[in-house]
């Protein structure tokens, strides 16, 4: 099976440049974040404080995640209901960010992903897939861009779904969520020395897309 690991902070374009090289590819694409944000979907409906690490490591076992794919579609399913529709808020992204820090909740994410990897030929984006989870990866990527842009493409993309936005807003908590993401003791944000980094601040998508294609392509 062949393992790609695209990593990067928050923003940076993981998720929308994956889905279309693996697309492209044929190969099978797995959003991680998804499934860390079904965590955080789970503990805030059963009315625990995601900040509350105790409290979150108790129950981290109860919530049955699952990845499935539908028509190319990757749907995570918490406690057999499909919630893509649902993590995509600004109080689950950070809530996730939170629950992430959680060493229970990382060792029951980490088996799932090398489960999905050792499976099939994948495209799997996070923050510690070419780290933690897959550190044999066939190629890994450190996909990031400047504070300023990812912030200014959250606004865009919140302006078009006719969301409030504003920008200064959207900058703090990008800042606040990189901290989090990248200081935290178990598995934090890091660029291996082995990963290719791309740095997409100047980039359009259809540029970054061909560059990692052929980045794939030269395995
Ligand atoms: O990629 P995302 O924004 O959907 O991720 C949401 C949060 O989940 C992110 O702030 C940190 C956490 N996360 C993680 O700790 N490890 C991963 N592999 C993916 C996400």
């Amino acid at each position: 099976m062949i393992n790609v690991a695209i990593d990067g902070p928050a923003g940076a374009g993981k998720s929308t440049i994956a889905r279309k090289a693996a697309h492209d590819l044929g190969y099978i694409y797995v959003d991680t974040g998804a499934m860390f944000r079904a965590m955080a979907l789970y503990m805030v409906r059963n009315g625990i404080d995601p900040e509350d690490s105790e409290a979150v490591a108790k129950r981290a076992d109860r919530a049955e995640i699952d990845i499935t794919y539908i028509d190319g579609v990757q749907c995570v399913m918490l406690d057999g209901e499909n919630v893509n529709g649902l993590i995509r808020t600004d109080e689950i992204s950070d809530a996730a960010s939170r629950v992430a820090v959680v060493p229970e909740v990382r060792k029951k994410m980490l088996s799932l992903q090398r489960e999905i990897a050792r499976k099939h030929d994948v495209i799997m984006d996070g923050r510690d897939i070419g780290s933690a989870v897959l550190p044999d990866a066939d190629l890994k990527i450190y996909l990031t861009a400047s504070v300023d842009v990812r912030a200014d493409r959250r606004y865009r993309e919140n302006i078009e779904k006719g969301m409030q936005a504003d920008l200064e807003d959207i900058k703090r908590e990008i800042r606040e969520r990189d901290e989090r993401d990248m200081t935290r003791a178990e598995a934090p944000l890091v660029k291996v020395e082995d990963a290719v980094e791309v740095d997409s601040s100047d980039m359009t998508v259809a540029e970054v897309v061909d560059k990692i294609e052929s980045l794939i392509k030269s395995i």
